[in-house]
């Protein structure tokens, strides 16, 4: 049912006019309407043959990744179906029963159910944990979505809400994310789940597998109640990037009192990318509140911030100064009154994805995929890209929520999805869901004014209970 790779090239090639045309056709001149298609067909041509050169023209970029296009990377576009008998429910007396009916339960409840006969099923125990140590040979490289996942030191990896940066210096990859590693609790008795900071726990790889856990490289502080990182406050989603000009690692995180009130950044610096990061400051950007944040990093060396502002209604979007550490007085609102968060943006062939999740807590919720030609906007939200598994898990983005997109330059249009499956009753036990998400093919929802062509490429990403990438 889905296109091979050579296929998906084609459809690729198909689909990437994404400049809105403004032609406007006379519906009564038959003439004018077969010069105008012409026209089309021509301008398409002409792009198509400008395309190929153009990913012809592309650097062959740097990479330790040995990556093998063929036949591997079919099963990455394999779609996996799921599927799950929900259990009868447990018995109950007479009398519970008249207080309240028996109702069929939902995938998503059983979900949130901590007692649920199903809760294996989303976090199976220690004894499935993927282990980079045991598994040799041919069980390597495999990712098991939804699993514990051990760094090299046989521990759980602690970076949730995290982010990669890919270091050209030590052509390694570094993971940066919450370290979760103490006990969940609720601040209030309305309060969500949480735990206190502990700090940005860093992990480094060169195969993006198997993970040395690096130290946690910026810490709460224990004692000063005024401090940002003080550990009864909320630090999360961190994210580093390099800044070639001034040669520091530079990180982004978003800072909260227990109450989310203060809805801020913090912005913290490093000569290395294992740290230690030294914690500048906290501030409302471009004067507004800030929760749910990421960076990117463009090719031409301007970094973004991108959070969720005005009570979660809107994204917020603005260039950072040179040096990384501030923002400037630019900024624009994109997806407004859409109430998205866990923004994860990435970049292919001059076009702007994002990914991000509805707002509903550390319960999972519908990904959606926006695009865009400008990082400054206009989006536009080309619909769900979750593919395979079952209805429900389309709807929950596979149980789980964005938080990063990595890119994969030996496989250009492919990428890897990295989100969180939280646990909020134990949150240092919340899972790492990471797939391949695949920009190809027609996007779901062609605008009106593209006369039915399609303006953007679709943005897929699939389910797989195991995956791994077509290393060589
Ligand atoms: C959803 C956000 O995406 C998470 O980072 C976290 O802030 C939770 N809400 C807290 O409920």
């Amino acid at each position: 049912m889905f296109p091979g790779i050579e296929e998906r090239g084609k459809m690729r090639a198909r689909n990437k006019y994404r400049r809105p045309t403004t032609f406007r056709c006379n519906a009564g001149s038959r003439l004018g309407l077969s010069t105008v298609v012409l026209g089309l067909i021509g301008f398409l041509a002409v792009l198509h043959l400008l395309s190929l050169l153009r990913d012809k023209a592309l650097p062959d970029e740097e990479t330790q990744l040995l990556i093998d296009q063929y036949p591997y990377f079919q099963e990455l576009v394999e779609v996996e179906e799921e599927v799950f008998r929900i259990p009868p429910p447990r018995k109950r007396s007479a009398r519970a029963m008249k207080r309240k009916p028996k109702r069929p339960t939902t995938l998503l409840e059983e979900f949130l159910d901590e007692t649920s006969q199903l809760r294996h099923i989303f976090f199976p125990d220690m004894k499935t944990a993927v282990d980079p140590l045991k598994e040799v040979g041919n069980g390597s490289y495999y990712y098991y979505p939804g699993r514990i996942w051990l760094d090299t030191d046989g521990k759980p990896i602690q970076a949730h809400g995290g982010g990669i940066l890919h270091d050209k210096n030590s052509r390694t990859y570094y993971w940066y994310g919450e370290y979760k590693d103490g006990p969940t609790y609720h601040a209030h008795k309305k309060g969500s789940a949480r735990v206190d900071i502990i700090g940005v726990g860093c992990y480094s790889s060169r195969d993006l597998w198997a993970w040395k856990f690096e130290g946690i490289v910026l810490t709460a502080e224990e004692t000063d109640e005024t401090h940002d990182l003080y550990k009864f406050n909320v630090l999360e989603r961190p994210k580093v990037i390099y800044n070639d000009k001034t040669g520091k690692y530079v990180m982004w995180m978003h800072i909260d009192d227990a109450n989310y009130t203060k809805a801020s950044v913090g912005v913290a610096v490093s000569d290395y990318p294992t740290g230690p990061f030294n914690y500048l400051y906290s501030k409302q950007p471009h004067g507004f509140d800030s929760r749910d944040m990421t960076l990117f990093k463009d090719e031409d060396g301007v970094a973004y911030l991108v959070y969720s502002s005005e009570d979660n209604t809107d994204l917020h979007i603005g260039p950072l100064t040179n040096d990384y550490l501030d923002v400037t007085s630019v900024m624009g609102r994109v997806l407004a009154g859409q109430h998205r968060e866990a923004p994860a943006l990435f970049k292919y062939q001059g076009t702007y994805y994002m990914i991000t999740s509805g707002c509903s807590g550390w319960a999972p919720n519908e990904a959606l995929a926006h695009a865009a030609e400008s990082i400054m906007g206009p989006w536009e939200t080309i619909g769900n890209p979750c593919m395979g598994g079952n209805k429900i898990f389309r709807q929950t983005t596979f149980f789980s929520q964005s938080t990063f997109v990595i890119p994969l330059p030996g496989l250009p249009g492919s990428f890897i999805f990295m989100a969180d499956r939280w646990n909020p009753a134990e949150l240092r036990d919340s899972r790492y869901v990471w797939l391949p998400l695949i920009v190809g093919g027609a996007a779901d929802h062609p605008l009106e004014h593209s006369f039915g062509f399609p303006l953007w490429s679709r943005v897929s990403i699939y389910w797989h209970k195991r995956w791994r990438l077509p290393f060589k």
